[in-house]
C-alpha cells in the first residue's frame, strides 16, 4: 500500500495504475475506520483494479461549535487495517495540502442542502461538496463509493458530480450495523454505556416505522409521532429532526406514495447521531 501525503505523489501513483490499465476506485473517509468503511473498500476492491482510500478530517464541514478537535483520529490503527484489506493507495493529506492558506473556492449544492441535516448544520454540505470535488480532481477516480448511512450526503454528491460534469460513477452502499442494529459510526465511540443503550432507540424507531408503512400507514404525521415517542422515552435523547421526505428531492412528504425516506438526527447526550431507512408502503390492490 502506497501512503501518499502530497497531491503530486498521489497523482503519480494513480497515473501509473492507469497506465497499467486499471480502473480507479475512491473511498473518501475521515478515518477512525469501522466495518461501514470496510464495506465500501470491499466493494471497490471487487469492482476496480486500484483502490484509493482518503483519510482527511475536513475542517470545512465542521462548524465552530462542533467536534472537529475531538473527532477520533486513529491513524496507525487505520493504516494497519487498510494494509490488511489490500487497498492500493492511502491518501493522507495535511490540512494545508488540501486548503492553501489563500483558499477561496467552494462548491455548493443549493437544493437538497435546504433539508434535513442541511438545516441543522449550516455550511456542512458546502464543506463536504468542496472536499469531495477536490478529492475527485486529485485522484480522478472512475468510481467513488459512499454509504447510505449518510443518505443526504450521497445524494448531494451525486448532484455535484452531474452538476460539475465529473466523469465519476457514484455508488451508494447499504448501511452496516452492529449486531443489535445500531448503525456503525466513528462517533459511537463518544457514547457511554447508558447512552449506547439509549442509542438503540434510533434503530428501533426505524423498524417500527418500516412496519407501520408496510402495514399500509401512509400518513407521515402518524409515523413521525410514533417515532418521536419511542425516541423521547430515552432519557439521554434529544431529537434534532425526524423527517419523512421524497427519496430524490428530499422535500418533506405529508403522504407516502410507494416509497419515502425516513431520516433521523438525534442527540444522545452530547453526541449527534443520524440514521435512516427507506419506507415502503403497501401498494393498493386495484
Ligand atoms: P466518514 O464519516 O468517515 O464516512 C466515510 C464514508 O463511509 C461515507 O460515505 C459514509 O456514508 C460511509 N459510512 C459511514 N458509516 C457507515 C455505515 N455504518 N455503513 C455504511 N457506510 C458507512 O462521510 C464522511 O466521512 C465525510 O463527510 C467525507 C465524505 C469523507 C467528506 O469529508
Amino acid at each position: 500500500m502506497i501512503i501518499a501525503r502530497t497531491v503530486s505523489q498521489t497523482r503519480k501513483a494513480v497515473k501509473q495504475a492507469r497506465k497499467r490499465g486499471k480502473t480507479i476506485g475512491l473511498i473518501p473517509t475521515m478515518g477512525a475506520l469501522h466495518k461501514g468503511h470496510i464495506s465500501l473498500i470491499k466493494a471497490s476492491l471487487k469492482e476496480t483494479g486500484f483502490s484509493a482510500v482518503s483519510i482527511f478530517v475536513n475542517p470545512l464541514q465542521f462548524s465552530p461549535n462542533e467536534d472537529f478537535k475531538k473527532y477520533p483520529r486513529k491513524f496507525s490503527a487505520d493504516e494497519k487495517l487498510l494494509k490488511k484489506t489490500g487497498v492500493n493507495l492511502l491518501f493522507y493529506p495535511s490540512v494545508d495540502t488540501i486548503y492553501h492558506p489563500n483558499h477561496s473556492v467552494y462548491v455548493e449544492e443549493t437544493s437538497l442542502t435546504n433539508f434535513l441535516c442541511g438545516k441543522s448544520r449550516p455550511g456542512h454540505f458546502k464543506g463536504v461538496a468542496t472536499v469531495v470535488a477536490k478529492l475527485f480532481n486529485i485522484i480522478q477516480p472512475d468510481i467513488a463509493f459512499f454509504g447510505q448511512k449518510d443518505y443526504q450526503q450521497a445524494q448531494i454528491i451525486k448532484r455535484v458530480t452531474t452538476g460539475l460534469n465529473f466523469p465519476v460513477k457514484i455508488k451508494v452502499m447499504p448501511i452496516i450495523r452492529e449486531k443489535d442494529g445500531i448503525a456503525m459510526s466513528s462517533r459511537n465511540a463518544y457514547l457511554n454505556t447508558q447512552e449506547r443503550k439509549d442509542a438503540l432507540a434510533l434503530y428501533q424507531s426505524l423498524k417500527l416505522a418500516e412496519k407501520l408503512a408496510k402495514n399500509g400507514c401512509k400518513d407521515s404525521g402518524i409515523i413521525k409521532r410514533k417515532v418521536r415517542t419511542l425516541i423521547k422515552a430515552k432519557k439521554s435523547a434529544r431529537i434534532d429532526y425526524v423527517e419523512i421526505t421524497d427519496i430524490e428531492t428530499l422535500r418533506p412528504l405529508k403522504q407516502i406514495e410507494d416509497k419515502a425516506l425516513l431520516g433521523l438526527a438525534v442527540f444522545i447526550g452530547k453526541t449527534r447521531l443520524i440514521d435512516n431507512t427507506i419506507l415502503r408502503t403497501k401498494r393498493h390492490i386495484r
